[in-house]
């Protein structure tokens, strides 16, 4: 903590004085002080009492009067970056060689077996091969390489690790016979070898999860972010009227509300060719003019807002995630306050972790694991925080590239956590991160009438960088 104001003095050009440091510390929230108090100073003080800051503290210090005229309104600059080694735009690897396979399974047992031995409640692991010849309690972490349940009602997986595999039991009658699993997951295993060794008797499942101690830490932050996900320009469905409202809203009051950041999680245009018989069911049916009347649709909003843009499976990039960043071929008539990244990517802004994934993975959790449905995307998103991993499950519906590295899985834990494509729209918060499905500007299509799904259109969450606090900001009304 020490080290962290230190950091911050020193990058703001000051020096603490020793009784000034010690009053920092003495603070319960010693980063946000030190951030709130010294981003706040004049230029030419560069010795800091602990008198400045009681006098800070007071609202009468001239640190404070400074600020006001040092950043008036139309000097705001935006803070924003993509995450380095999250976004797989330029970065891929894989030609489909079985060897590309084998390191993106390795990748993904090492991220996410790191995250589960750092955990204090498992203990210590040992190898798959090691454990099973032992005559008592045994700590392992594998991949879920199959799910069977017996004709009796008891769960069987077979995991492996990098160089064995052992089948775990779990008896129906036992605590754990609730849990839901799903192939490719990893999980680590407290349990007991059986007298002949060919099962792991298991007494407790952890998973890689959000450390239950994880928080949103307030901080001096005073900018929005909103989302705008699924837009399907190019649909018949669009509500176009529904987003000029949602156009004139943010004119009036995106600037005086701090509303200075936008993420668009995929599916920025309908498509071509997505599925049967689509093509009734598009006004454009040219998908570079598609982008361009996005690009239109998007000139409304106001020039201080920066927006990241990443695609869904409706655009025109490859489906197989991750994705990277949409091409300039049908991007060049974009503003350039858009930041074109990947699906999945991470980005932060004014100090907040952002995690944005479009969501085709919903698709394999909802048809894999009973109690999810997509009538709750929220329940969907937990169970993949639980996981760290947001598209587990290889080979079905959704595709997954095996690139060298796994961009499917958290390596960190965000504040903020996007999904769209459900069309739904809700937000809740899962271990101290921020979840949210980020609603649609499409209406209902004929193929969700056919399964009798009513989506959440024309909703616009947005979440205060500073407090965490979240408006969904309906423009159906
Ligand atoms: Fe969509
Ligand atoms: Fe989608």
């Amino acid at each position: 903590m020490r080290t962290d104001v230190l950091d911050i003095a020193a990058r703001l050009g000051v020096l603490l004085s020793p009784d000034a440091l010690e009053y920092i510390l003495s603070n319960s929230d010693p980063v946000s002080f030190t951030n709130t108090a010294l981003s706040a100073l004049s230029s030419d003080k560069m010795f800091i009492k602990r008198a400045d800051l009681e006098n800070c503290l007071l609202g009468d210090a001239p640190i404070f009067k400074s600020a006001v005229t040092d950043a008036p309104k139309n000097k705001r600059h935006t803070d924003i970056e993509v995450v380095a080694g999250t976004d797989i735009t330029g970065n891929s690897t894989c030609e489909g060689e079985i060897t590309d396979f084998t390191n993106y399974f390795k990748s993904r047992y090492d991220i996410l077996s790191r995250i589960i031995a750092r955990r204090s409640d498992f203990g210590v692991g040992i190898p798959i091969e090691r454990a099973m010849r032992l005559d008592r309690d045994v700590r392992v972490i594998g991949m879920i390489y199959e799910v069977n349940v017996t004709k009796n009602g008891h769960i069987i997986l077979t995991i492996e690790d990098s160089d064995s595999n052992c089948k775990v039991f779990i008896s129906k009658d036992s605590p754990l016979s609730g849990e839901s699993f799903v192939t490719d997951e990893v999980v680590g295993i407290v349990g007991k070898p059986n007298s002949r060794k060919d099962l792991l008797i298991a007494e407790e499942v952890f998973r890689p999860d959000v450390p239950r101690t994880n928080r949103w830490e307030p901080s001096d932050s005073v900018a929005s972010v909103a989302f705008l996900s699924d837009i399907h320009i190019g649909s018949l469905t669009f509500l176009e009227d529904r987003w000029q409202k949602m156009i004139e809203w943010l004119k009036q009051n995106a600037y005086n509300a701090d509303l200075d950041y936008l993420v668009l999680p995929g599916d920025v245009v309908d498509g071509i060719g997505i599925f049967p018989g689509q093509e009734k069911e598009l006004i454009i049916s040219d998908i570079y003019k598609q982008y361009e009347s996005l690009a239109e649709h998007l000139k409304g909003i106001p020039d201080h807002i920066k927006i990241i843009m990443q695609p869904g499976n409706h655009d025109a990039v490859r489906l197989a995630e991750p994705q990277p960043a949409l091409g300039n071929i049908f991007t060049k008539n974009f503003d350039s306050n858009i930041v074109l990244a990947g699906n999945p990517v991470s980005v932060k802004i004014e100090g907040r972790s952002i995690l944005t994934y479009h969501g085709k993975g919903i698709d394999d959790w909802v048809s894999n694991v009973q109690k999810l449905s997509y009538d709750n995307p929220i329940g969907i998103m937990e169970e993949m925080l639980k996981r760290r991993h947001m598209a587990p499950i290889y080979g079905q519906r959704n595709a997954l590239a095996p690139e060298r590295k796994d961009y499917m899985a958290m390596e960190e834990v965000p504040d903020i956590f996007v999904t769209g494509h459900i069309h739904g729209a809700g937000t809740s918060e899962y271990n101290g991160v921020k979840t949210i499905n980020a609603s649609a500007w499409q209406n209902q299509t004929e193929y969700q009438k056919m399964h009798n799904f009513n989506p959440d259109p024309a909703i616009m969450p947005i979440v205060h960088l500073g407090t965490g606090d979240i408006m969904m900001k309906s423009f159906m009304e």
